[in-house]
């Protein structure tokens, strides 16, 4: 993790936040602000932590220039304690003019502030309105400010929250690593499926849940491999990107993958239908008042296909482990009796795991950011997850997927 130390009075204390990190096992990586090191030495925090201390963007790239993006993408949490009123002022207007600020910028990690400032700063409505903006760009969280006298001289809220509390508060942020060691396969976004060499067929999913299974995977500690339909979203640092067009490309990506995945999770709206034939030229709208009919054919079903795979291998034995045959979780996009149509999915498709959703419900579904999903299975059990960002449907998916690896090994299911 990163800790960011910025300049107020409370920046001391941040001495005593590295220690309980450290005890608690975390790597710290102490990055601060020019003004922070009026107010506590660089080497207290050098020798708490046991790595160099960073403050200067232009120290750091010695051996890459782009280290300090590095630096951001691989932290599992940016804590910034104290986070000073200028601080948040400028991370509230998305500035990068100094190594934390730039951090926080390229970081998709949690962000966790612990404020610490005059009271009258803390209350001051462009605070508030930086701080609401902030929240507003997602995965942040507050600990303290705590009230009592400032160093100032005022009373009221405004003390960085005690060491032990900002400590708590950061663990429960960490992602759990219970997936270390186990290699995952992601299906994500739509197919394509040509019918001539400028058009095709597909449908209007973004991707934008399959990268978020793929960036909670490997948060917690997996080996990732996202097989991703045509989509525009930037895939997840430390994951490896299998690009495909067709539900037919994205069968062998898949198949040609299965072999030692502890967990297959297809997230991907694939086409269930494709055109027979694809045109070697561009269909051309004459001879006028003629319209051309296009003829369909069956895509395979991907998924299907994977539980028809395990359950030839055999059965009771532990999901997921080697040689056994992967976890299988499928999305089920439903318009009606989505419980109903997602048990017969699961069942059909012989996977552990259907997460279905409603695609006309508001803020669920292809384009939203929010996903209120139901998650069915193993066996009979059926979670109904609250609207929540997709980040955290993921995380919610993940956990089942973890607790069936973990668990007894499942006897006649398949
Ligand atoms: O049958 P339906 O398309 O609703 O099933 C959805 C689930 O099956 C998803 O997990 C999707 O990725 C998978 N699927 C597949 N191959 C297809 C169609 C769907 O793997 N041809």
């Amino acid at each position: 993790m990163v800790l960011g130390v910025s300049g107020g009075i409370a920046a001391y204390k941040s001495a005593e936040v590295v220690r309980l990190l450290r005890r608690a096992g975390a790597r710290v990586q102490v990055v601060m602000t020019e003004a922070a090191r009026r107010f506590i030495g660089e080497v207290t925090l050098q020798a708490l932590s046991e790595q160099p201390v960073l403050t200067d963007m232009f120290d750091l790239g010695a051996e890459s220039r782009m280290s300090h993006i590095q630096l951001a993408e691989s932290a599992d949490l940016l804590l910034i304690a104290p986070a000073t009123a200028d601080l948040i002022a400028r991370l509230a207007a998305g500035m990068a003019n100094d190594l934390l600020t730039t951090i926080a910028l390229v970081t998709r990690a949690p962000l966790l502030l612990a404020p610490a400032m005059n009271v009258h700063m803390w209350q001051h409505p462009l605070t508030r309105a930086n701080l609401e903006r902030l929240r507003l760009c997602g995965r942040l969280h507050l600990v303290g400010p705590g009230e009592g006298s400032l160093a100032c001289g005022d009373v009221g809220p405004g003390r960085l929250a005690d060491p032990a509390v900002i400590v708590a508060a950061a663990a429960g942020l960490l992602e759990p690593k219970d997936l270390a060691g186990c290699r995952v396969l992601v299906t994500a976004g739509p197919t394509h499926e040509p019918l001539d060499p400028v058009r095709y067929l597909g449908n209007r999913s973004t991707g934008r849940m399959g990268f978020a299974l793929a960036a909670a995977a490997a948060a917690r500690g997996a080996t990732v491999t996202l097989v991703a339909g045509p989509t525009d979203l930037v895939p997840p640092p430390g994951v490896e990107v299998v690009r495909v067009e067709t539900a037919v490309e994205m069968e062998a990506a898949v198949v040609a993958r299965y072999d030692g995945m502890s967990a297959i999770v297809m997230s991907a709206a694939v086409s269930d239908f494709r055109p027979a034939a694809v045109a070697p030229a561009k269909l051309k709208k004459e001879p006028l008042g003629e319209s051309p009919s296009v003829r369909l054919v069956r895509n395979p079903d991907i998924l299907a296909g994977l539980g028809r795979r395990r359950a030839a291998a055999g059965k009771g034995r532990r999901r997921g482990a080697a040689g056994r045959g992967p976890v299988l979780v499928g999305f089920a996009a439903e318009t009606d009796h989505v419980v109903e149509e997602a048990r017969r999915k699961l069942r059909e498709k012989r996977c552990d795991i259907v997460v279905a959703n409603d695609v006309t419900a508001a803020g669920a579904g292809f384009a939203a950011e929010t996903n209120r999903v139901t998650i069915l299975g193993p066996g009979d059990a059926c979670e109904e997850v609250p609207l929540l960002g997709k980040d955290d449907v993921a995380h919610r998916v993940w956990d089942r997927v973890a607790a069936l690896l973990c668990g007894p090994p499942v006897e006649g299911i398949a």
